[in-house]
């Protein structure tokens, strides 16, 4: 595999492909991510990771300044799993000078659900997809379902610019006991790793309680409850239509989507119903 840091390099190594297939990345990877490159191999003639932690996803209070930068373990996962090239450019490469120009998401799908609990966040997500995928020029994009909401923020991106680029979802990976893999999981103590699958197993009851046609408003509130008892604080755990995450009507497709906060840690997970 090699490793590139400038746009410049990108390009030149990129050159004698047709179709380059590609995952973006923020680093510290686990097998979730590998799981999308392994996803992505067989889509292009070419493998491309990239691995930036992008300052403007996150808020003035998040974790942008200790977000793990685990590069070298990077590259060797990324190398194991069979990405052919692995662009990490610096901030200096990506943003050169302020990034004044900015790709603004419509409200109505980036401004619910995440994009109202951190504000600017998928205008932040948005610009450096845009940015990397100018760079890399990929034939096939994948995103994790982890991340649904990005997912269908970035589909709609991609369709309405008319980019040349199929975004593909690759499936959540979990760990033995159904907790999302998520590189924030390294955060958490151990008792509090213990205590994270509870918000998968509470995603799974409103799903099945969904899918017995019960009301959704009780089934939202009482999921709500159950993680404050148990000692998280939730910001939204919802039943929306899949395919724009409002609510839905009768006969939409549903998922459920979660977010909580356990300890200082905020986790996110999602079942399509
Ligand atoms: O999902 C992520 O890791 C990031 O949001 C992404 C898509 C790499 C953009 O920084």
């Amino acid at each position: 595999m090699h490793i590139v840091h400038t746009i410049a390099e990108l390009r030149d190594r990129l050159a004698r492909f047709q179709r380059p297939a590609f995952v973006p990345t923020m680093g510290n990877l686990h097998e979730g991510h590998m799981a999308l490159v392994r996803q992505a191999k067989p889509l292009g003639d070419v493998t491309v990771a990239s691995v930036f932690v992008n300052r403007l996803q996150f808020l003035p209070h998040e974790d942008f300044d200790t977000y793990p930068r685990t590069l070298a373990a990077d590259a060797a996962k990324l190398a194991g799993a069979g990405c052919d090239l692995l662009f990490a450019p610096s901030e200096g490469e990506l943003y050169p000078g302020p990034q004044t120009f900015r790709i603004v998401p419509d409200p109505a799908i980036a401004d619910i659900l995440e994009g109202h609990f951190r504000p600017g966040f998928f205008t932040g997500v948005c610009t450096v997809v845009m940015k990397l995928l100018q760079c890399v020029q990929p034939r096939v994009a994948v995103f994790g379902k982890k991340d649904y909401q990005q997912l269908m923020v970035i589909r709609r991106m991609v369709r309405q610019f008319a980019l040349p680029t199929e975004i593909v979802a690759g499936e959540t990976q979990r760990a033995a006991d159904g907790l999302a893999l998520s590189s924030r999981n390294g955060y958490l103590s151990a008792q509090e790793r213990q205590e994270a699958v509870s918000l998968h197993r509470v995603l799974t009851l409103m799903a099945q309680r969904a899918r017995a046609g019960e009301a959704h408003a009780p089934i939202e509130s009482e999921a709500i409850e159950t993680l404050r008892q148990r000692g998280w604080k939730p910001d939204y755990l919802l039943l929306r239509r899949r395919l724009d995450l409002q609510q839905p009507a009768a006969g939409d497709d549903l998922v459920v989507l979660g977010a909580a906060r356990l300890g200082e840690t905020r986790l996110i997970d999602n079942i399509e119903v």
